[in-house]
């Protein structure tokens, strides 16, 4: 197929919905073969499915990524149905702290955060880039971070796994540069996925102070991202138009970071 990531292989976790979602179908509709991975095959079903259909090439793989035998097993799938991987996108995270202060997160919940969102990237980098490098792929791995990394924008363990997350990569970008592979963090701001609507549900059902308008101005275009608008800065990533790129933060937030000292500015 023709495109921008023409017989490329890519990788993509957390694909089941949201920004892997949007990602794993702009990706296929730019020519690249997809490996879309979630907690199972049966979640990333109705993806395979529409890439199928619109003449492009899919497998769906249930895997959870912080489980270093489930990643042996996706891995060697990818391989053997796909070939080897061009693109790791390791977009797979979770939230799962339940917007407690940071002297009520359970330690079960912290710990998952940290296992999920910055050791999962880690193994899959541990996994994946063996093989890049063994075929002499010049890839392109995408971690997505959040501008958690930078500012207080949500609980303790998810900010702490997504700054950790933007120094794995710098590390990893380092290390793997004089393979040719290039490793780069894209940190979303307010997102219209399922996991920003499960949020939204909680902080309201325990009467916190963000009712959607509150995080529609999370930023200075009044509105929160659709999934399509963080898979095409991870198109770019993906894609040799970012040939130049490596071990750098794309923050993609409509300027919420750079309203943090907004008090002076309003009205
Ligand atoms: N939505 C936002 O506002 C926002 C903002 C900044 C960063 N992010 C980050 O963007 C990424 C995508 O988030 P989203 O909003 O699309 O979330 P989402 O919850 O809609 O999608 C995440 C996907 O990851 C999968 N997943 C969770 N744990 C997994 C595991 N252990 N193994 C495999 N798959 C797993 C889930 O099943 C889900 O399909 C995440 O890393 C998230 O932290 C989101």
């Amino acid at each position: 197929m023709a495109g921008r990531l023409a017989n490329k292989i890519a990788i993509i976790t957390g694909a089941a919905g949201g920004m892997g979602e949007a990602s794993a179908l702009m990706f296929a509709r730019e020519g690249a073969a997809i490996a879309a991975v979630d907690l199972s095959e049966d979640r990333v079903a109705h993806v395979v499915e529409a890439i199928r259909n619109a003449g492009g090439k899919a497998i769906g793989i249930g895997a959870d990524v912080s489980n270093s035998a489930d990643i042996a097993r996706l891995v060697e799938r990818t391989l053997s149905e796909l070939g080897v991987p061009d693109i790791l996108f390791n977009n797979a995270g979770v939230d799962s702290e339940g917007k407690r202060p940071m002297l009520l997160i359970d330690e079960a919940a912290f710990d998952r955060v940290i296992e999920v969102n910055l050791k999962g990237p880690w193994l899959m980098m541990k996994a994946v880039a063996p093989h890049m490098i063994a075929a002499g792929k010049k890839g392109s791995i995408i971690n997505t971070a959040s501008i958690g990394a930078f500012i207080a924008a949500s609980s303790a363990g998810y900010c702490a796994s997504k700054a950790g997350l933007v120094g794995l990569t710098k590390v990893a970008a380092v290390e793997l540069g004089k393979h040719g592979i290039r490793v780069n963090a894209l940190c979303p701001g307010a997102t219209e996925t399922p996991m920003a609507r499960s949020q939204r549900q909680e902080m309201e059902a325990k009467g916190l102070p963000t009712s959607n308008a509150i995080i529609d101005r999370m930023g200075v275009l009044g509105r929160m991202a659709q999934p399509e608008e963080m898979a095409a800065m991870a198109l770019f990533l993906a894609s040799d138009e970012s040939s130049f790129a490596t071990g750098a933060n794309f923050v993609n937030d409509a300027g919420w970071m750079a309203m943090s000292g907004v008090s002076m500015h309003s009205g």
